[in-house]
């Protein structure tokens, strides 16, 4: 085992083209107030994918703009893992599409790269990343890059709750030797159990019990929490510059930091000042039964939020990776990654310098696993940062009105038969272009 530093050395996203407003057209034929929307759940729209678009070119499209950045060819790229749960082929994996997408505009192929498709719900990506950073750190890579994808179209069935969380997009990261952007520690925390909370058995839209799910995230974060403790120590209260959720809407992380902050806090001085304004946090041993501690607990919570001290480090710690999963929604596997991300551009945009500090990376997949592993920020990573263009491709996303929707939920609807014309023009991007003898999927470059 080596120990040579590994970590991401670049990310980049690639946004479905249509964008669903959710206060002013999803909202209202839903006979919601919008602030169900914004508020409560912390969501302003979706993203969705244009008829030629999907898993594939999306991830493709990430994975391009990543390797064309920075100056890769396929040779220098020993894997490629895409974590999806939105795969539409039980046994040929994504990776090799997106493959034979890059193998369009590369020159060169990926013959000699280990391809893979994970699945864990929303933690695959991060589990991919973790494939990825044992690879390396095990000394197999022979000098190569690992590429992972995560990609999903996060579509629920027409009228099923989670209908107000979809969205699609993809996130590309390069995992390699000496990052630019971030290095993993080897330290890593899980709380995994078998739960019924969210599943698709051989379905394309999802069952969920949503507010079981909410429960269930709550329940395997605090478990990995406490595994990842037990082998980095406690986490102190400013211990990590920014903490990036799995976000499959912002309220969720809201409810999710507040546990994390208690937990955080507990037998701290900041807990201690505390206490003349909110008291001190309940403990089991003071209680006859589960209940009334837990009834105790959740009181304290709600004063906890409230205090300033709170609200400070929630400003600085959480809502700047909340910034780009407002405007498109959930990503499933990729949302976590987005949230990095967007932590690290609103740093970058308030000139806050991260350098070495750390990020507590927390991910979660339905099913049930979440897992929790610390980054230290490196030297590159403002100048990583800040050749993305995020802003530009959420500008950019086409306006559905509700009608569109729903013949866009349609399009990506396998029992669906559409013959839907494409609401944007596709330039210098992989499409879908149809099916082929096999049932195979088509894809080409549009220049
Ligand atoms: N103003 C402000 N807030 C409002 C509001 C209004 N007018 N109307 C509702 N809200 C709040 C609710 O209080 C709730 O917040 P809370 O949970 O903090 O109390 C939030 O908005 C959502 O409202 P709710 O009525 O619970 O929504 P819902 O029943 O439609 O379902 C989910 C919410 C999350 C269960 C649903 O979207 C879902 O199933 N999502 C998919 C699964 C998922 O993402 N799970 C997360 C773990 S992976």
């Amino acid at each position: 085992m080596s120990d040579t530093s590994v970590g991401i050395d670049a990310i980049e996203m690639h946004t479905g083209k249509l964008r669903l407003d959710l206060a002013e057209t999803f909202a209202p034929k839903m006979g919601d107030d919008p602030a169900k929307y914004t508020k409560g759940l912390g969501l302003y729209a979706s993203s969705f994918p244009d008829t030629y678009e999907d898993i594939v070119t999306m991830g493709a499209n990430a994975a391009h703009r990543l390797m064309a950045r920075k100056g890769l060819e396929p040779e220098d790229i020993g894997r490629i893992d895409v974590a999806t749960e939105s795969a539409f082929d039980q046994s040929k994996p994504v990776s090799t599409y997106i493959a034979g997408c890059l193998e369009q505009v590369f020159d060169g192929d990926f013959h000699h790269a280990n391809k893979g498709e994970r699945k864990f719900a929303c933690v695959a990506g991060t589990q991919s990343i973790d494939d990825a950073y044992n690879w390396i750190r095990a000394g197999r890579n022979r000098g190569r890059a690992a590429l992972v994808v995560a990609t999903d179209t996060a579509l629920y069935a027409r009228d099923d709750p989670g209908e107000a969380t979809q969205g699609a997009g993809a996130v590309a990261m390069l995992i390699d030797e000496d990052p630019d952007l971030v290095e993993i520690s080897n330290a890593q925390g899980y709380g995994s159990a078998d739960e019924t909370d969210f599943l698709k058995p051989n379905q394309q839209f999802p069952s969920v019990d949503g507010k079981r799910s909410v429960q269930v995230y709550l329940a395997r974060m605090r478990e990995a929490v406490i595994d990842y403790e037990s082998v980095a120590g406690k986490i102190q209260p400013d211990e990590f510059a920014l903490l990036p959720f799995h976000t499959p809407f912002p309220g969720m992380v809201r409810k999710a930091a507040a546990l994390a902050y208690r937990h955080m806090i507990r037998d701290t001085e900041v807990e201690e000042s505390l206490a003349d304004e909110i008291g001190r946090q309940p403990r089991p041993e003071a209680f006859d039964d589960d209940g009334a501690y837990l009834d105790a607990m959740g009181e304290y919570t709600d004063r906890l939020v409230e205090t300033d001290a709170y609200a400070d480090w929630y400003e600085r710690v959480v809502d700047p990776t909340l910034d780009i999963s407002r405007h498109v929604g959930n990503w499933y596997t990729g949302s976590v990654h987005v949230a990095r991300m967007s932590g690290l551009r609103r740093a970058l945009d308030e000139g806050i310098d991260l350098t070495g500090r750390q990020l507590g990376v927390a991910s979660y997949g339905s099913g049930a696993q979440a897992e929790v592993h610390a980054e230290t920020v490196q030297p590159g990573w403002e100048e990583e940062i800040a050749q993305l263009n995020v802003d530009e491709q959420l500008e950019a996303r086409y306006d559905i009105s509700f009608a569109e929707y729903e013949l866009v939920h349609d399009v990506h609807n396998y029992d669906e038969e559409t013959d839907v014309e494409e609401f944007t023009t596709p330039s210098e991007e992989f499409v879908f272009e149809g099916w082929g003898r096999m049932g195979e999927r088509k894809y080409s470059y549009v220049d």
